[in-house]
């Protein structure tokens, strides 16, 4: 088994797509094992994302990250980092897979509705961001 961090994101939070995200989740055989709902701070945003901080879009990416409520959630599986991120879609929803969950529910490149770690490492990283044991 292993462990990996989905956000559910603002533009989400905002049209009352939580319920159907944690459906989509459970559905594909991901445990929940954490869940919180917090407004980041400005230098919680941009902290999280200190790695895109050289990237034209970080400075919008941290308003948007901000603009609302977002839910961290642990979630478990095997395989569970590839796989959330194979069920999430590719960044862009009009460029993600069909019946991922960016291309039926994101809005553009940046409001894409659900944030995935992108590896084992991050995800133990990103996971102690939120949650205090994430081990
Ligand atoms: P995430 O980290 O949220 O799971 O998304 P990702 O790996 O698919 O994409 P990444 O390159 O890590 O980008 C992080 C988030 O920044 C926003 N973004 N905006 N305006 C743009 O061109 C742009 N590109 C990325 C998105 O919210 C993306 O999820
Ligand atoms: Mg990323």
């Amino acid at each position: 088994m292993s462990r990996t961090l989905l956000i559910i994101k603002p533009d989400a939070t905002e049209r009352h797509l939580i319920g159907h995200i944690i459906n989509r989740l459970e559905k594909a055989h991901f445990t929940i094992r954490e869940m919180r709902m917090v407004r980041l701070t400005t230098e919680d945003a941009r902290k999280f994302y200190a790695v895109h901080k050289e990237r034209p879009f970080y400075n919008s990416l941290v308003e948007f990250m901000t603009s609302g409520p977002v839910v961290p959630i642990m979630l478990e599986k095997e395989n569970a980092v590839a796989d959330l991120r194979t069920l999430v879609g590719a960044t862009n929803p009009e460029e993600a897979v069909c019946g991922s969950i960016r291309n039926e529910i994101g809005l553009n490149v940046e409001k894409n509705s659900v944030h995935a770690s992108d590896s084992d490492e991050n995800a133990a990283i990103e996971l102690s961001f939120f949650f205090d044991e994430s081990q």
